[in-house]
């Protein structure tokens, strides 16, 4: 039931701080700062790289996931999307680990894409919000998120459930690679779970996210902007807009705008910008200040020291400061709120959009 919400979407962003401490809570041990994992028949030491394979926002969150296990864990990450992983003739190395990331768990591409991987000898981990999904059933490393059922087709609360276990297992992969001290462990442990607190702050935002809508839904298109684990949340905002408010909208990495969008931008171009302060802030301001030059209003989201460092733009959306390994959980609030407010402004089905279906069980 909706409850007091409009919509099942709007209710379940705003569940997100609920549904991803509950995710973390069977992943994460408190008084051992430490990160737990199911039981498994295999160790990730002897994984020599791993293959992620996902459609759509859970695509999005394998981005994530391929950035996290990487840096963190130093293991080469292979990824696609299952459409297109199915009939390339991926090659596979022997003792390999393929990751399925899926709500539904039925996702037809996603689905058969496991059964290529199993056939070519990859032990198969899933993280799947439907604990009794094909996908769930035919895991060797079953990973659930506890989103609980998502009714609005668009996804929300199961994506950054599966940021939340993606950042549990990239830290035990990176414990059993032995690349991880136990001092960085209870660090990541600290982090994560400052995550629900800082959701709810990003949610509270929600007024002012409102406040921005006039200047998104005139829009014919809107191009959003992020560099490393935040350019997954561009492509995840600009996805969300297109998909519930039907205003072309495309996310790109910051640093790829001078090969080709920025002949797009003029004044009727809003430009969404996601940019927590940290490492690689000062670079997307420059890519934002290229923008500008062109006419292109920037409306920005950061937190208090990058807001304060960027200068002038046509609207700001304050985030909470976090650590960068949780941004992406916390920057995936505003863009979904954005594009929620907007499709209500334009009057679309929010929970219904023309087209999409919840559950994709055809190619
Ligand atoms: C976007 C959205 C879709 C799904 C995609 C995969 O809001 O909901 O892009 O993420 O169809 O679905 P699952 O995760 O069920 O495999």
């Amino acid at each position: 039931e909706k409850g007091n919400y409009r919509h099942f979407m709007q209710k379940e962003i705003h569940e997100q701080p609920i549904v991803v401490a509950q995710t973390l809570q069977s992943y994460l041990r408190p008084l051992e700062q430490k990160v737990a994992l199911p039981d498994m028949d295999f160790s990730f030491a002897d994984v020599p790289r791993i293959t992620i394979v996902a459609c759509g926002t859970s695509f999005y969150a394998g981005m994530v996931a391929k950035y996290w296990l990487e840096r963190f864990a130093r293991v080469p990450v292979e990824l696609d999307i299952a459409s297109e992983f199915r009939y390339r003739a991926p090659v596979l190395e022997k003792g390999g680990m393929a990751l399925f990331i899926s709500q539904s768990g039925e996702t037809a591409d996603t689905l058969a894409a496991l059964r290529h991987a199993r056939s070519e000898g990859q032990k198969i981990a899933v993280v799947v919000n439907v604990p009794t999904s094909s996908m769930a059933r035919e895991a060797d490393l079953l990973l659930p998120t506890h989103a609980g059922p998502e009714i609005g087709v668009a996804s929300t609360k199961a994506f950054t459930c599966q940021l939340a276990v993606l950042a549990a297992l990239a830290t035990k992969v990176a414990r059993d690679k032995g690349v991880l001290t136990e001092a960085e462990e209870r660090e990541i442990v600290g982090h994560l779970t400052e995550a629900p607190a800082a959701m709810n702050a990003a949610l509270g935002q929600d007024e002012a996210i409102e406040a921005i809508v006039p200047l998104v839904a005139k829009a014919r298109d809107v191009l959003y902007l992020g560099r490393g684990p935040d350019y997954p949340m561009a492509l995840e905002g600009a996805l969300k807009l297109k998909e519930i408010s039907y205003i072309h909208a495309e996310g790109y990495a910051a640093g790829e705008m001078k090969h080709g969008p920025i002949a797009l931008i003029d004044e009727n171009v809003p430009v969404i910008v996601i940019a927590p302060s940290g490492p690689l802030f000062e670079k997307t301001v420059s890519n934002m200040h290229e923008v500008q030059a062109r006419g292109g209003q920037v409306l920005l989201i950061s937190d208090g020291p990058g807001l304060a460092e960027a200068g002038d733009v046509v609207a700001r959306i304050e985030m909470p400061t976090v650590h960068p390994l949780i941004a992406p959980l916390v920057y995936a609030v505003p863009v979904q709120l954005l594009a929620y407010h907007v499709a209500v402004a334009k009057g679309t089905d929010v929970d219904q959009p023309r087209n999409l279906a919840k559950s994709v069980t055809v190619e």
